[in-house]
Protein backbone atom coordinates (compact mmCIF):
# COMPACT_ATOMS: atom_id res chain seq x y z
CA UNK A 1 0.00 0.00 0.00
CA UNK A 2 1.26 3.48 -0.89
CA UNK A 3 2.23 5.39 1.91
CA UNK A 4 0.53 8.86 2.22
CA UNK A 5 0.68 11.37 4.16
CA UNK A 6 -1.45 14.34 3.70
CA UNK A 7 -1.52 17.38 5.65
CA UNK A 8 -4.83 20.00 6.50
CA UNK A 9 -3.03 22.49 6.59
CA UNK A 10 -4.63 24.15 9.72
CA UNK A 11 -3.09 25.48 12.67
CA UNK A 12 -2.64 22.99 15.17
CA UNK A 13 -0.86 23.21 18.39
CA UNK A 14 1.64 20.99 18.19
CA UNK A 15 4.36 21.18 15.25
CA UNK A 16 3.78 17.43 14.15
CA UNK A 17 1.70 17.79 10.79
CA UNK A 18 -1.86 16.04 11.47
CA UNK A 19 -1.90 12.40 9.03
CA UNK A 20 -5.37 12.84 7.51
CA UNK A 21 -5.22 9.07 7.24
CA UNK A 22 -4.80 8.63 10.76
CA UNK A 23 -8.66 9.20 11.10
CA UNK A 24 -10.88 7.17 9.16
CA UNK A 25 -14.43 8.60 8.84
CA UNK A 26 -17.73 7.01 9.56
CA UNK A 27 -20.38 7.25 6.66
CA UNK A 28 -18.24 9.05 4.57
CA UNK A 29 -16.25 9.05 1.26
CA UNK A 30 -13.10 9.28 3.09
CA UNK A 31 -11.05 9.42 -0.25
CA UNK A 32 -12.67 12.30 -1.62
CA UNK A 33 -12.75 13.76 1.30
CA UNK A 34 -9.14 13.84 2.27
CA UNK A 35 -8.36 15.80 -1.11
CA UNK A 36 -10.52 18.52 0.32
CA UNK A 37 -11.33 18.27 3.81
CA UNK A 38 -14.50 20.07 5.12
CA UNK A 39 -13.07 20.99 8.86
CA UNK A 40 -15.61 23.01 11.10
CA UNK A 41 -13.85 24.76 14.06
CA UNK A 42 -16.90 26.49 15.72
CA UNK A 43 -20.73 26.59 16.02
CA UNK A 44 -22.60 29.48 17.02
CA UNK A 45 -26.76 29.07 17.35
CA UNK A 46 -27.71 27.96 14.00
CA UNK A 47 -24.48 28.57 12.13
CA UNK A 48 -20.86 26.60 11.60
CA UNK A 49 -17.66 28.15 10.95
CA UNK A 50 -15.35 25.92 9.15
CA UNK A 51 -11.87 26.22 8.64
CA UNK A 52 -11.81 28.89 6.16
CA UNK A 53 -13.49 30.95 8.16
CA UNK A 54 -16.63 30.35 6.10
CA UNK A 55 -20.19 30.84 8.40
CA UNK A 56 -22.43 28.02 7.13
CA UNK A 57 -26.03 28.09 8.15
CA UNK A 58 -26.61 24.33 9.33
CA UNK A 59 -30.27 23.23 7.83
CA UNK A 60 -29.40 20.05 9.22
CA UNK A 61 -28.93 20.82 12.82
CA UNK A 62 -25.31 18.44 12.89
CA UNK A 63 -27.27 15.59 11.98
CA UNK A 64 -30.80 16.09 12.97
CA UNK A 65 -29.42 16.37 16.67
CA UNK A 66 -28.93 20.12 17.88
CA UNK A 67 -32.70 21.87 17.13
CA UNK A 68 -32.20 23.89 19.95
CA UNK A 69 -29.53 25.64 18.61
CA UNK A 70 -25.65 25.49 19.01
CA UNK A 71 -23.23 25.93 21.66
CA UNK A 72 -25.95 26.70 24.73
CA UNK A 73 -24.84 28.18 27.65
CA UNK A 74 -26.95 26.37 30.14
CA UNK A 75 -26.16 23.41 28.93
CA UNK A 76 -22.40 23.84 28.75
CA UNK A 77 -22.91 25.20 32.29
CA UNK A 78 -24.96 21.99 33.76
CA UNK A 79 -22.13 20.05 31.98
CA UNK A 80 -19.39 21.87 33.44
CA UNK A 81 -20.83 21.60 37.22
CA UNK A 82 -21.74 18.11 36.90
CA UNK A 83 -18.08 17.22 35.66
CA UNK A 84 -16.98 19.14 38.95
CA UNK A 85 -19.50 17.51 41.37
CA UNK A 86 -19.75 14.04 40.29
CA UNK A 87 -17.46 12.98 36.46
CA UNK A 88 -18.90 9.02 36.88
CA UNK A 89 -20.92 6.83 39.19
CA UNK A 90 -20.67 3.02 38.18
CA UNK A 91 -24.15 2.30 36.27
CA UNK A 92 -24.63 -1.42 37.26
CA UNK A 93 -26.00 -1.97 40.68
CA UNK A 94 -25.61 1.83 41.50
CA UNK A 95 -27.10 5.21 40.22
CA UNK A 96 -27.09 8.83 40.33
CA UNK A 97 -29.87 11.58 41.23
CA UNK A 98 -29.80 13.17 37.87
CA UNK A 99 -30.83 9.37 36.42
CA UNK A 100 -33.93 9.46 37.97
CA UNK A 101 -34.68 12.84 37.98
CA UNK A 102 -33.55 12.04 33.59
CA UNK A 103 -36.01 9.59 33.69
CA UNK A 104 -38.93 10.87 35.33
CA UNK A 105 -38.46 14.06 33.33
CA UNK A 106 -39.28 12.06 30.25
CA UNK A 107 -41.67 9.83 31.42
CA UNK A 108 -43.35 13.00 31.59
CA UNK A 109 -43.18 13.78 28.41
CA UNK A 110 -43.80 10.45 26.69
CA UNK A 111 -47.56 9.43 25.76
CA UNK A 112 -49.43 7.71 28.30
CA UNK A 113 -48.25 3.97 29.01
CA UNK A 114 -44.62 4.78 28.06
CA UNK A 115 -43.03 4.81 31.84
CA UNK A 116 -39.75 3.09 31.97
CA UNK A 117 -36.45 4.67 30.64
CA UNK A 118 -33.47 2.50 29.89
CA UNK A 119 -30.56 4.47 29.09
CA UNK A 120 -27.92 4.13 26.16
CA UNK A 121 -25.36 6.24 24.62
CA UNK A 122 -26.59 6.06 20.82
CA UNK A 123 -29.56 5.64 18.50
CA UNK A 124 -27.89 2.66 17.84
CA UNK A 125 -27.74 1.60 21.17
CA UNK A 126 -31.31 2.25 21.52
CA UNK A 127 -32.38 0.25 18.60
CA UNK A 128 -29.96 -2.52 19.48
CA UNK A 129 -31.82 -2.46 23.56
CA UNK A 130 -34.68 -2.40 22.37
CA UNK A 131 -34.39 -5.33 20.43
CA UNK A 132 -32.90 -7.38 22.44
CA UNK A 133 -36.05 -6.39 25.30
CA UNK A 134 -38.75 -7.53 23.01
CA UNK A 135 -36.99 -10.88 22.39
CA UNK A 136 -36.24 -10.93 26.36
CA UNK A 137 -40.53 -10.20 27.14
CA UNK A 138 -41.70 -12.88 25.16
CA UNK A 139 -39.28 -15.64 26.22
CA UNK A 140 -40.58 -14.24 30.04
CA UNK A 141 -44.01 -14.37 28.93
CA UNK A 142 -43.70 -18.24 27.90
CA UNK A 143 -43.35 -17.56 24.45
CA UNK A 144 -39.90 -18.33 23.51
CA UNK A 145 -40.72 -19.10 20.17
CA UNK A 146 -41.91 -15.59 19.40
CA UNK A 147 -38.62 -13.88 18.24
CA UNK A 148 -38.80 -12.58 14.30
CA UNK A 149 -38.19 -8.62 13.71
CA UNK A 150 -39.36 -7.16 11.12
CA UNK A 151 -38.18 -3.62 10.16
CA UNK A 152 -39.29 -1.68 6.76
CA UNK A 153 -37.36 -1.01 3.79
CA UNK A 154 -35.69 2.03 3.38
CA UNK A 155 -35.76 2.32 7.51
CA UNK A 156 -32.57 3.65 9.42
CA UNK A 157 -31.72 1.95 13.04
CA UNK A 158 -28.37 2.18 13.30
CA UNK A 159 -24.96 0.74 12.39
CA UNK A 160 -25.07 -1.90 15.29
CA UNK A 161 -25.60 -5.79 14.21
CA UNK A 162 -29.60 -5.78 14.73
CA UNK A 163 -30.02 -2.24 13.98
CA UNK A 164 -28.34 -2.85 10.17
CA UNK A 165 -30.65 -5.96 9.92
CA UNK A 166 -34.41 -4.38 10.73
CA UNK A 167 -32.74 -1.38 8.75
CA UNK A 168 -33.89 -1.37 5.02
CA UNK A 169 -31.65 1.12 3.28
CA UNK A 170 -29.94 -1.86 1.15
CA UNK A 171 -26.35 -0.05 0.61
CA UNK A 172 -26.08 -0.26 4.39
CA UNK A 173 -26.56 -3.70 4.73
CA UNK A 174 -24.62 -5.28 1.21
CA UNK A 175 -21.02 -5.12 2.25
CA UNK A 176 -22.57 -7.47 5.51
CA UNK A 177 -24.61 -10.06 4.06
CA UNK A 178 -26.93 -11.61 7.04
CA UNK A 179 -26.22 -10.13 10.35
CA UNK A 180 -29.25 -11.23 12.34
CA UNK A 181 -32.27 -12.50 10.49
CA UNK A 182 -34.92 -9.95 9.74
CA UNK A 183 -38.16 -9.15 7.39
CA UNK A 184 -38.86 -6.16 5.85
CA UNK A 185 -41.92 -4.19 5.39
CA UNK A 186 -42.35 -2.61 1.85
CA UNK A 187 -41.47 0.98 2.00
CA UNK A 188 -44.42 3.84 1.64
CA UNK A 189 -42.47 5.64 -1.22
CA UNK A 190 -45.27 5.79 -4.04
CA UNK A 191 -44.84 7.72 -6.90
CA UNK A 192 -48.55 8.52 -6.91
CA UNK A 193 -47.56 10.38 -3.83
CA UNK A 194 -44.87 12.28 -5.37
CA UNK A 195 -45.08 16.58 -4.30
CA UNK A 196 -47.22 15.26 -1.33
CA UNK A 197 -47.48 18.57 1.36
CA UNK A 198 -47.12 16.74 4.55
CA UNK A 199 -48.68 13.28 4.90
CA UNK A 200 -49.52 11.44 1.67
CA UNK A 201 -53.03 10.04 0.84
CA UNK A 202 -52.70 6.70 -0.72
CA UNK A 203 -50.71 3.50 0.70
CA UNK A 204 -52.05 3.25 4.29
CA UNK A 205 -52.44 -0.30 2.93
CA UNK A 206 -49.32 -1.36 2.39
CA UNK A 207 -49.56 -1.95 6.18
CA UNK A 208 -51.37 -5.13 5.51
CA UNK A 209 -48.25 -6.67 4.29
CA UNK A 210 -47.43 -7.25 8.14
CA UNK A 211 -50.61 -9.77 7.70
CA UNK A 212 -48.73 -11.62 4.65
CA UNK A 213 -45.79 -12.25 7.20
CA UNK A 214 -47.99 -12.88 9.84
CA UNK A 215 -49.57 -15.67 7.43
CA UNK A 216 -45.96 -17.04 5.99
CA UNK A 217 -44.16 -17.40 9.99
CA UNK A 218 -47.04 -17.33 12.08
CA UNK A 219 -47.80 -14.72 14.69
CA UNK A 220 -46.71 -16.75 17.33
CA UNK A 221 -43.44 -16.17 15.72
CA UNK A 222 -42.76 -12.60 15.59
CA UNK A 223 -41.54 -10.43 18.48
CA UNK A 224 -41.76 -7.14 17.39
CA UNK A 225 -42.07 -4.62 13.85
CA UNK A 226 -39.79 -1.19 13.99
CA UNK A 227 -40.70 1.26 12.19
CA UNK A 228 -39.27 4.92 12.12
CA UNK A 229 -42.66 7.46 12.08
CA UNK A 230 -41.29 9.42 9.24
CA UNK A 231 -38.29 7.70 7.45
CA UNK A 232 -35.21 10.34 8.07
CA UNK A 233 -31.92 8.87 6.46
CA UNK A 234 -33.51 7.53 3.16
CA UNK A 235 -35.65 10.45 2.83
CA UNK A 236 -38.00 12.00 4.95
CA UNK A 237 -40.77 9.35 3.57
CA UNK A 238 -43.88 10.47 5.50
CA UNK A 239 -46.11 7.50 6.13
CA UNK A 240 -49.50 7.34 4.36
CA UNK A 241 -52.54 8.97 6.76
CA UNK A 242 -53.84 6.23 8.44
CA UNK A 243 -50.55 3.67 8.05
CA UNK A 244 -49.19 3.98 11.50
CA UNK A 245 -52.81 3.51 12.56
CA UNK A 246 -53.41 0.14 10.58
CA UNK A 247 -49.96 -1.34 11.70
CA UNK A 248 -50.67 -0.62 15.54
CA UNK A 249 -54.19 -2.34 14.84
CA UNK A 250 -52.21 -5.32 12.74
CA UNK A 251 -49.64 -5.63 16.04
CA UNK A 252 -52.63 -5.52 18.55
CA UNK A 253 -54.48 -8.16 17.05
CA UNK A 254 -51.11 -10.50 17.07
CA UNK A 255 -49.88 -9.82 20.01
CA UNK A 256 -46.62 -8.07 17.87
CA UNK A 257 -44.91 -4.91 19.80
CA UNK A 258 -44.79 -2.09 18.09
CA UNK A 259 -41.50 -0.02 18.48
CA UNK A 260 -41.22 3.18 17.10
CA UNK A 261 -37.50 4.45 16.48
CA UNK A 262 -38.02 8.12 17.38
CA UNK A 263 -34.32 8.90 16.79
CA UNK A 264 -34.68 11.44 14.58
CA UNK A 265 -38.48 12.14 15.04
CA UNK A 266 -38.49 13.08 18.90
CA UNK A 267 -37.97 16.11 20.61
CA UNK A 268 -40.24 18.92 18.46
CA UNK A 269 -38.83 17.53 14.37
CA UNK A 270 -42.51 16.77 13.97
CA UNK A 271 -43.94 20.13 15.12
CA UNK A 272 -44.50 17.77 18.51
CA UNK A 273 -42.70 16.31 21.30
CA UNK A 274 -42.95 13.13 19.56
CA UNK A 275 -44.06 11.32 15.99
CA UNK A 276 -46.30 8.85 18.23
CA UNK A 277 -47.85 12.83 19.20
CA UNK A 278 -47.99 13.61 16.26
CA UNK A 279 -49.60 10.46 14.31
CA UNK A 280 -51.73 9.59 17.14
CA UNK A 281 -50.02 5.98 17.60
CA UNK A 282 -48.31 4.88 20.82
CA UNK A 283 -45.71 2.48 20.72
CA UNK A 284 -45.06 -0.31 22.87
CA UNK A 285 -41.32 0.84 22.95
CA UNK A 286 -40.53 3.99 21.91
CA UNK A 287 -36.47 5.06 20.87
CA UNK A 288 -34.85 8.32 21.66
CA UNK A 289 -31.92 9.58 20.62
CA UNK A 290 -30.16 12.87 19.05
CA UNK A 291 -31.67 16.10 20.47
CA UNK A 292 -32.30 14.27 23.92
CA UNK A 293 -29.03 15.78 24.66
CA UNK A 294 -29.11 18.67 21.78
CA UNK A 295 -26.59 16.20 20.30
CA UNK A 296 -24.11 17.98 22.80
CA UNK A 297 -23.20 14.49 24.70
CA UNK A 298 -23.86 11.42 23.29
CA UNK A 299 -27.09 9.51 25.09
CA UNK A 300 -30.57 7.98 23.97
CA UNK A 301 -32.72 5.60 26.04
CA UNK A 302 -35.49 3.08 25.22
CA UNK A 303 -38.89 4.18 26.97
CA UNK A 304 -40.67 1.23 27.66
CA UNK A 305 -44.71 0.56 28.39
CA UNK A 306 -45.39 -0.70 32.06
CA UNK A 307 -46.77 -4.04 30.86
CA UNK A 308 -42.67 -4.42 29.63
CA UNK A 309 -41.13 -3.57 32.42
CA UNK A 310 -43.56 -5.39 35.07
CA UNK A 311 -42.87 -8.40 33.30
CA UNK A 312 -38.84 -8.65 33.96
CA UNK A 313 -39.58 -7.28 37.08
CA UNK A 314 -42.12 -10.27 37.66
CA UNK A 315 -39.03 -12.40 37.06
CA UNK A 316 -39.12 -15.86 39.29
CA UNK A 317 -36.19 -15.70 42.10
CA UNK A 318 -34.21 -13.42 44.01
CA UNK A 319 -34.53 -9.86 44.08
CA UNK A 320 -31.25 -9.34 43.74
CA UNK A 321 -30.59 -11.48 40.73
CA UNK A 322 -30.38 -9.26 37.22
CA UNK A 323 -33.60 -8.91 35.87
CA UNK A 324 -32.29 -7.71 32.23
CA UNK A 325 -28.67 -8.86 31.42
CA UNK A 326 -27.96 -5.65 29.52
CA UNK A 327 -26.71 -2.25 29.59
CA UNK A 328 -23.45 -0.44 28.93
CA UNK A 329 -20.40 1.24 31.34
CA UNK A 330 -21.74 4.84 29.89
CA UNK A 331 -25.61 4.07 30.92
CA UNK A 332 -27.30 7.38 31.95
CA UNK A 333 -23.98 8.75 32.26
CA UNK A 334 -23.97 11.96 35.17
CA UNK A 335 -22.64 14.41 32.36
CA UNK A 336 -24.84 13.39 29.54
CA UNK A 337 -27.89 13.41 32.35
CA UNK A 338 -26.80 16.66 32.61
CA UNK A 339 -27.00 17.69 29.48
CA UNK A 340 -30.03 16.19 28.80
CA UNK A 341 -32.18 18.01 31.97
CA UNK A 342 -30.76 21.32 30.21
CA UNK A 343 -31.67 20.74 26.85
CA UNK A 344 -34.90 19.86 27.98
CA UNK A 345 -35.60 23.07 29.96
CA UNK A 346 -34.56 24.76 27.20
CA UNK A 347 -37.02 22.80 24.88
CA UNK A 348 -40.06 23.86 27.06
CA UNK A 349 -39.25 26.71 28.19
CA UNK A 350 -38.95 28.07 24.65
CA UNK A 351 -41.94 25.78 23.84
CA UNK A 352 -39.58 24.47 20.59
CA UNK A 353 -42.49 21.97 19.83
CA UNK A 354 -44.56 24.61 19.13
CA UNK A 355 -42.12 26.80 17.50
CA UNK A 356 -40.93 24.38 14.87
CA UNK A 357 -45.19 23.79 14.27
CA UNK A 358 -45.66 27.29 13.63
CA UNK A 359 -42.70 27.84 11.35
CA UNK A 360 -43.30 24.37 9.59
CA UNK A 361 -46.03 25.69 7.29
CA UNK A 362 -42.87 27.98 5.98
CA UNK A 363 -40.54 25.56 5.49
CA UNK A 364 -43.12 23.51 3.48
CA UNK A 365 -43.89 26.62 1.08
CA UNK A 366 -40.08 27.26 0.73
CA UNK A 367 -39.77 23.32 -0.03
CA UNK A 368 -42.46 23.31 -2.40
CA UNK A 369 -41.26 26.56 -3.80
CA UNK A 370 -38.23 24.42 -5.59
CA UNK A 371 -40.87 22.07 -7.54
CA UNK A 372 -39.86 22.45 -11.40
CA UNK A 373 -36.49 23.35 -10.74
CA UNK A 374 -34.85 20.68 -13.38
CA UNK A 375 -33.15 17.31 -11.25
CA UNK A 376 -36.22 17.79 -8.60
CA UNK A 377 -38.29 14.44 -8.79
CA UNK A 378 -40.03 14.59 -5.49
CA UNK A 379 -40.28 16.55 -2.78
CA UNK A 380 -40.99 15.24 1.17
CA UNK A 381 -42.02 17.25 4.06
CA UNK A 382 -43.01 16.76 7.88
CA UNK A 383 -42.74 19.16 10.90
CA UNK A 384 -39.08 21.27 10.20
CA UNK A 385 -37.57 17.81 7.84
CA UNK A 386 -38.02 17.70 4.42
CA UNK A 387 -36.02 16.03 1.49
CA UNK A 388 -35.77 16.70 -1.95
CA UNK A 389 -35.24 13.67 -4.25
CA UNK A 390 -32.66 14.16 -7.03
CA UNK A 391 -33.12 12.34 -10.66
CA UNK A 392 -29.94 10.18 -10.80
CA UNK A 393 -27.23 10.37 -13.13
CA UNK A 394 -27.38 6.93 -14.91
CA UNK A 395 -25.04 4.33 -12.79
CA UNK A 396 -24.09 7.14 -10.12
CA UNK A 397 -27.14 7.68 -7.80
CA UNK A 398 -25.38 9.74 -5.17
CA UNK A 399 -23.48 11.50 -7.23
CA UNK A 400 -26.14 14.91 -8.03
CA UNK A 401 -26.91 15.55 -4.58
CA UNK A 402 -23.46 15.19 -3.55
CA UNK A 403 -22.33 17.82 -6.32
CA UNK A 404 -25.51 19.74 -4.99
CA UNK A 405 -24.72 19.75 -1.11
CA UNK A 406 -20.76 20.51 -1.85
CA UNK A 407 -21.64 23.39 -3.91
CA UNK A 408 -24.04 24.64 -1.08
CA UNK A 409 -21.70 24.39 1.42
CA UNK A 410 -19.01 26.06 -0.17
CA UNK A 411 -22.22 29.19 -0.71
CA UNK A 412 -22.88 29.00 3.36
CA UNK A 413 -25.48 26.14 3.35
CA UNK A 414 -25.02 22.72 5.02
CA UNK A 415 -27.43 20.19 3.76
CA UNK A 416 -27.18 16.25 3.82
CA UNK A 417 -26.82 14.16 0.97
CA UNK A 418 -28.00 10.40 1.19
CA UNK A 419 -28.57 7.97 -1.56
CA UNK A 420 -30.42 10.01 -4.53
CA UNK A 421 -31.88 13.27 -2.01
CA UNK A 422 -30.93 16.09 -0.48
CA UNK A 423 -32.31 16.43 2.76
CA UNK A 424 -33.66 19.48 5.42
CA UNK A 425 -33.72 19.50 8.85
CA UNK A 426 -33.16 23.01 9.97
CA UNK A 427 -32.67 23.88 13.48
CA UNK A 428 -36.08 24.23 15.62
CA UNK A 429 -35.24 27.55 16.29
CA UNK A 430 -34.08 28.86 12.66
CA UNK A 431 -35.23 32.59 11.21
CA UNK A 432 -37.51 33.17 8.47
CA UNK A 433 -34.92 35.23 6.84
CA UNK A 434 -32.64 32.77 7.37
CA UNK A 435 -34.87 29.66 5.81
CA UNK A 436 -35.12 32.26 2.90
CA UNK A 437 -31.28 32.56 2.36
CA UNK A 438 -31.09 29.17 2.43
CA UNK A 439 -33.79 28.17 -0.18
CA UNK A 440 -32.39 30.60 -2.37
CA UNK A 441 -29.07 28.99 -2.29
CA UNK A 442 -30.50 25.58 -2.48
CA UNK A 443 -32.52 26.56 -5.85
CA UNK A 444 -29.37 28.91 -7.33
CA UNK A 445 -27.20 25.66 -6.96
CA UNK A 446 -29.40 22.96 -7.80
CA UNK A 447 -29.95 24.77 -11.24
CA UNK A 448 -26.70 25.17 -12.04
CA UNK A 449 -25.36 21.46 -11.69
CA UNK A 450 -25.12 19.46 -14.78
C1 LIG B 1 -34.02 6.57 13.10
C2 LIG B 1 -32.62 6.36 13.55
N1 LIG B 1 -32.32 5.37 14.38
C3 LIG B 1 -31.08 5.14 14.83
C4 LIG B 1 -30.05 5.96 14.44
C5 LIG B 1 -28.65 5.70 14.94
O1 LIG B 1 -28.26 6.68 15.80
P1 LIG B 1 -26.69 6.86 16.17
O2 LIG B 1 -26.03 7.32 14.94
O3 LIG B 1 -26.73 7.84 17.30
O4 LIG B 1 -26.21 5.52 16.60
C6 LIG B 1 -30.30 7.03 13.58
C7 LIG B 1 -29.22 7.92 13.14
O5 LIG B 1 -29.36 8.72 12.26
C8 LIG B 1 -31.61 7.23 13.11
O6 LIG B 1 -31.91 8.21 12.27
Amino acid sequence: MPETQHTTGYSSKSAAPVDLNAYWLPFSGNRQFKQKPRIIVAAESCHYIDAVGRRVFDAMSGLWCCGFGHNRPEIAAAVQRQLLTLDYAPAFQFAHPQAFELASRLTGMTPTGLDHVFFTNSGSETVETALKMAKAYWRLKGQPQKQRLIGRAKGYHGANFGGTSVGGIEPNRAPYGELTAADHLPHTLLTENAFSRGLPERGAELADALETLVAQHGAEHIAAVIVEPFSGSAGVIVPPRGYLARLRTICDAHDILLIFDEVITGFGRTGHVFGANAFGVTPDILCIAKALTNGTVPMGAVVAATPIYDTFMGVDGPEYMVEFPHGYTYSGHPVACAAALAALDIFEREGLAARAAALAPYFENALHGLRGTKHITDIRNYGLAGALQIDCIPGEPVRRPFEIALKCWEKGLYVRWAGDTVQLGPPLISEKHQLDDAFSILSEVIASVA
